[in-house]
């Protein structure tokens, strides 16, 4: 009997090169016994295996394509059998090349199951990762680590799709089956156990806040939930504690949704009336001409929406703001609120203004429309994006604004604010942080809308684009207070 000691944590070559050396020397998989390290420490430093001489009269050792994906899978998996597996279906390969098509042979199932709880693994990592940034940047670049606890070895066969995804910051992926780490150039792979060092950092509210944000009672399917990520995940989400709580809230929150649903806006013909009302107290004729500005703009029936929007959402600010920002029209919320980014986009809106250290209530904020477009779907209003024409119109108002506002900066947040203000139509991700001169000497700088944060469907794109976003702020801020200096 040989005896093969492997350090067995996911390295494909080592099983690779004692597997080929034992076949070409005619080794029967009975008479091998594979030994992987588990979590014995000195097994780290793996005895090299004292393996056979090929026998000079034997045949190549072979494999049909197929067998290479499944066994570099496989390997990963922490099934101790999975190594004598293998070597058995090597050897069996050997005289029958299509064995992998009998997929109801028992190793061939076996083997298949296996490497089907790897990819599921690894997916997995890719969906629950967490970075969380590392205070210090080495030249330039920022430095985040995870912790993440895999089933199986699966660290570094997923590791290069996160050097993909975040190859522009450092980064540690420390799991108790290995450790990934990337410094721009290299990734590196340690297949010791990680330390998990427990810590939460600021970006965890954040994190919660786009959760609670995006979770829709309605449609919660708790079985496929928590099919999709199993309870030992959870633990190292910041959004955690929150979701056993919006699952008992559940129900009743579909409910209040249903009622909410019901006081929808009043009809067309009851604001008709409520306007005449208002026009009774009309303001006198020397009246503050922004005041002015904003109740004929209640009254405005420039374009088919304010037929179905509750009430026009006008802008609000200091009037001598120095920024203004502009979104693309009022949402649900908004339009019962009467004001803007009151809703999911202004919560996430707002956290990112305060992360770049942007103090709300000093920025006029607007929209390039006013009135809210939807289409009605049973008792919901779904967004509809404005058309073009309903820009037009309603740049009415915004050019007021600006006229009466005369802000150094205005910042458009999303391609319809920048079609509104320049008639640019570009597409943003060509516009984006380059700043245009305006008339006079404004200054135009576009940036993404914060809703879509909320749309990106990945939830480590969205951590991304968020980081992203919160440096168009800082630009921003930074901006501002030079043009503030300059006078
Ligand atoms: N989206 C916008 O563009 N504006 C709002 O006020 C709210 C959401």
């Amino acid at each position: 009997m040989q005896t093969i000691p492997l350090v067995g944590r996911g390295d494909f070559s080592e099983w690779r090169d004692a597997a080929r050396a034992l076949a070409a020397a005619g080794v029967s998989p009975r008479e091998v016994d594979w030994r992987a390290g588990g979590p014995d420490e000195q097994l780290f430093t793996a005895v090299p295996p004292d393996l056979p001489k090929p026998d000079p009269a034997s045949q190549p050792i072979t494999v049909p394509p197929a067998f290479l994906p499944l066994a570099e899978a496989v390997v990963c998996h922490t099934e101790p059998g999975r190594f004598h597996l293998l070597y058995r279906l090597l050897w069996r390969l050997q005289s029958d090349r299509r064995l992998l098509e009998l997929t109801a042979d028992k190793d061939v199932a076996w083997a298949r199951l296996l490497a089907k709880n790897v990819h599921r693994d690894g997916h997995k990592m890719t969906a629950f990762v967490r970075f969380k940034e590392i205070a210090g940047e080495t030249e330039g670049r920022r430095r985040f680590f995870a912790w993440f606890e895999p089933s199986h070895f699966v660290v570094a066969r997923t590791a290069p799709f996160f050097r993909r995804r975040f190859a522009d910051m450092d980064w540690i992926i420390a799991t108790p089956k290995g450790t990934a780490s990337w410094d721009g150039e290299s990734l590196i792979f340690d297949t010791r156990p990680g330390e998990n060092p427990g810590h939460g950092d600021p970006t965890d509210a954040l994190w919660r806040t786009y959760y609670a944000s995006i979770f829709n009672p309605a449609r919660l399917k708790l079985k496929a939930m928590q099919a999709e990520m199993p309870k030992k995940y959870w633990r190292n989400l910041p959004e955690a504690d929150l979701i056993p709580g919006m699952i008992a809230n559940a129900e009743e929150e579909v409910r209040a949704m249903a009622a909410r649903a019901a006081s929808d806006p009043p009809p067309f013909h009851h604001r008709l009336q409520d306007a005449a009302r208002t026009a009774a107290q009309a303001l006198p004729a020397n009246a503050d001409p922004f005041d002015a500005l904003r109740e004929e703009a209640r009254r405005c029936t420039r374009c088919p929406l304010h037929c179905t929007a509750t009430q026009t959402v006008f802008g609000e600010g200091p009037r001598d703001a120095h920024v203004m920002m502009v979104g693309e029209q009022p949402g649900d919320q908004e339009d019962l609120a009467g004001r803007p980014f009151v809703g999911p986009a202004g919560q996430v809106f707002d956290a990112v203004l305060k992360e770049a250290g942007i103090t709300r209530e000093k920025l006029y904020l607007t929209n390039a429309v006013k009135h809210f477009k939807y289409v009605p779907r049973g008792k919901r209003r779904i967004h509809q994006k404005p058309g073009r024409e309903e820009i037009e119109h309603c740049r009415w108002w915004l050019s007021k604004e600006v006229e009466l506002v005369r802000p150094r900066l205005i910042v458009a947040l999303g391609a319809t604010a920048v079609y509104a203000l320049s008639g640019e139509r570009r597409p943003l991700s060509q516009l984006r942080g380059r700043p245009l001169a305006m008339q006079g000497d404004t200054i135009l700088y576009p940036t993404v809308h914060p809703s879509y944060l909320l749309r990106l469907p990945d939830e480590a794109e969205r951590r991304r684009h968020h980081a992203l976003f919160v440096e168009d702020m800082k630009t921003i801020r930074h901006l501002a207070e030079t043009l503030a200096v300059a006078g």
